[in-house]
């Protein structure tokens, strides 16, 4: 047995109830698999969502949440992990594969002693970053480099909003587009918040939902129905709007008219490839950059990890050690 966070059964209404902290059993490894001996892991929205069994079968449970992380492979190799699975023998875009799942829906999570995954989800790890730093980088950091790189494709000098400030995302998003040279508007919910933002890189902050000085290149959305309008209403004739998460709902008025009279370009985005995450990594180095760690905590006190993303109290990445 080895010790575990993980989802007793979906809960809906009440996700962290289903939350049990104890033992589950050592995985084994399948052939063209590998262990990664887990030193730190990552919280994301996503297992919150599947504590409220969004996203994963009901004889899925129990499952070890985490879905990303960075550790060591029995051989000592130290590596950050790519959390998307394909199904065998698929080729191409790995984030295009239609029988993908991420870890945590149906295989095994990250939040244990030790996690197994498809040799070809683990990339070395940056010397350059600590494990903690480096358990940030296969959810939400990569997520962020393809909405800005990959789908949106912002050039230096562009204007961006993004929807946040301080969740794990939103701070990727701005630490990534202005160490690319592009001017980042954010809006936050509280000062401390916006405050966090400024000091990432944002050039200029905003409370939520404020008419902006003028329209921007594109924006980027994890909030969902709270924040859509605004983003429709803050977009240039032709701009982008790149959505990859729905935090406070996922029915927001399309607002079509707007859509197809401005010409916006309305782009889903969902993780990244594993050639995306070396780039990222690659895109660290090279400017120096450090994902922006809000709290750090013991494996064993995650509860108090989950209770601030759910009462929105965070500050970047929440991770937990091992
Ligand atoms: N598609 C993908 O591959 C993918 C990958 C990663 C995440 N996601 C999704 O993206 C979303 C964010 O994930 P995360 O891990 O970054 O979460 P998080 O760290 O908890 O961040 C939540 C963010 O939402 C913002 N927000 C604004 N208004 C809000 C409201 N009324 N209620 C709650 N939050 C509000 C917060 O802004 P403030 O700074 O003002 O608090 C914060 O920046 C989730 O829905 C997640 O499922 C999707």
């Amino acid at each position: 047995m080895m010790f575990a966070v993980y989802a007793s059964a979906a809960n809906p209404n009440d996700p962290t109830a289903g939350l049990l902290i104890g033992e589950r059993p050592e995985p084994s490894v399948p052939d063209g698999w590998v262990r990664v001996h887990v030193k730190a892991a990552s919280l994301n929205m996503h297992d919150l969502w599947t504590l409220r069994g969004v996203g994963i079968k009901a004889d899925a449970f129990p499952m070890i949440l985490g879905c990303d992380g960075a550790g060591v492979l029995d051989d000592g190799t130290e590596v950050v992990i790519h959390p998307v699975i394909n199904a065998p023998g698929w080729r191409g875009d790995e984030t295009l594969d239609p029988k993908r799942t991420l870890l945590t829906e149906r295989h095994q999570g990250t939040f244990a002693d030790s996690v197994v995954v498809p040799e070809g989800n683990v990339v070395a790890k940056p010397t350059e970053l600590s494990f903690v730093e480096s358990a940030a980088l296969g959810t939400a950091w990569l997520t962020a480099y393809r909405m800005l790189f990959v789908q949106a494709q912002v050039r230096p000098g562009q204007t961006v909003l993004v929807q946040g400030s301080s969740g794990g995302v939103a701070t990727a998003l701005i630490q990534l587009a202005s160490a690319a040279g592009v001017r980042v508007w954010s809006t936050g919910r509280t000062e401390e918040k916006r405050a966090l933002a400024t000091t990432l890189g944002a050039h200029a902050t905003f409370e939520a939902g404020t008419r902006l000085p003028e329209r921007v290149d594109a924006v980027f959305e994890t909030v969902g129905k709270a924040t859509w309008s605004h983003s429709l209403k803050s977009l240039r004739p032709g701009g982008a709007l790149v959505v990859s998460g729905t935090t406070t709902g996922a029915d927001p008025s399309a607002d079509l008219q707007r859509v197809f009279f401005l010409q916006l370009r309305v782009l889903g985005s969902t993780m990244g490839t594993r050639q995306e995450l070396i780039d990222l990594i690659s895109f660290l180095r090279l400017h120096d950059i450090r994902p922006q760690i809000g709290l750090t905590l013991p494996l064993p006190e995650a509860a108090a990890g989950f209770a601030a993303m759910q009462e929105g109290n965070t500050a970047g990445k929440i991770v937990f050690t091992r």
